[in-house]
């Protein structure tokens, strides 16, 4: 069987993204075949494309998410070919077809949308991450929270009983409220807004931005003994600032999978892009605006 990959050979802009054909090998004990249909883009992606994260070798393959059919299992396990399935993968589901570990698939709930079901596996692993090393608080401050980490953190951070502050642009604050937070818009003025919604110190925050002002703002509005964290991954100016790397876990993942499921949680899909479409897809991701997520679909 084939398989088309999205890959890089050299840093730079969307442009260094080039597809390849190959032949997969036979499939691997653990492991799943998986005829992708829709895989989420994440900012990391971007990031890698362009060298500011730099790991493994030449060519790079890009993804860390999907949904799919099982198109090949080895007997043993409870899957089977034909069944519809959502994970996450390490940098590599950008492809149409992908060997995936067994032990990362969860099933595709009927009624959850292909697009919606590609998109959720990094976004969901890293809020909960962020919810269990912040631990338990009553407050929480989240700076760029509209886009796909923060959708999520919002409405799990809510339904742990957490009054959640986030920040925006303006165009996003509707969209914020709707998760359940208490909407701020970022930019000038941020730590007085923030003081007028919220007068009490923050037990945490979480700056999903990377920017300084985030990091200004969450040391001026943070109680002292409280978390300042950053899942950005971008240089920051205080040692207070704790960064946070997500920790993969299916049951985590199925929590959320579940709860969307369930119609507790809601998912919003920003654009999809077709897969021939990568390049646009990778630049508007480099923009930094999404609202949501981001999907690449991929054609039969
Ligand atoms: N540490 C980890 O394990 C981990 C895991 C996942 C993601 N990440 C990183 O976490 C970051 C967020 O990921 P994501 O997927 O949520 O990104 P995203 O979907 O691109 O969302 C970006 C968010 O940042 C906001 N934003 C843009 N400019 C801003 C500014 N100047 N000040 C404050 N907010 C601003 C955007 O709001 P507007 O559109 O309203 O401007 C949007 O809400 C990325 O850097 C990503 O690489 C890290």
């Amino acid at each position: 069987m084939k398989s088309t990959i999205l890959i890089a050979q050299t840093y730079g802009p969307a442009q260094v993204l080039e597809f390849y054909t190959q032949e997969l090998p036979p499939l691997a004990t653990g492991m799943a075949r998986i005829q992708v249909k829709y895989a989420g883009i994440n900012p990391i992606d971007a990031r890698r494309m362009t060298g500011e994260f730099r790991h493994g070798a030449m060519p790079q393959t890009f993804g860390t998410e999907f949904a799919g059919t099982i198109v090949d299992i080895h007997p043993g396990t409870v899957w089977a070919i034909g069944d519809e399935v959502l994970g996450s993968g390490g940098a590599f589901t950008h492809a149409t077809v992908i060997d995936v570990p067994v032990g990362n698939l969860v099933a595709r709930p009927q009624n959850i949308d292909w697009a919606i079901a590609g998109t959720i596996a990094g976004v969901a692993q890293t809020a909960m991450t962020i919810l269990d090393e912040i631990g338990e608080v009553k407050s929480l401050l989240i700076h760029g929270a509209s886009g796909g980490v923060g959708s999520i953190t919002i409405q799990l951070a809510k339904e742990r009983g957490i009054n959640v502050v986030a920040t925006a642009s303006e165009k996003n604050q509707d969209y914020l409220k709707s998760l359940g937070a208490v909407a701020v818009p970022y930019g000038p003025g941020l730590v007085d807004r923030l003081k007028a919604v919220h007068p009490q110190p923050f037990d945490a925050s979480v700056d999903m931005s990377g920017t300084e002002e985030a990091t200004q703002a969450s040391l001026l509005t943070v109680k002292p003994s409280g978390i300042i964290s950053s899942i950005a991954g971008k240089p920051v100016s205080s040692s207070r600032v704790k960064a946070i790397w997500v920790k993969r876990n299916p049951s985590n993942l199925k929590y959320v999978v579940d709860g969307i499921a369930s119609g507790k949680f809601s998912w919003e899909v920003d654009q999809v892009f077709s897969f021939k479409d990568a390049a646009k897809a990778y630049s508007y991701i480099l923009e930094g605006h999404t609202k949501g997520k981001n999907a690449l679909a991929f054609d039969e």
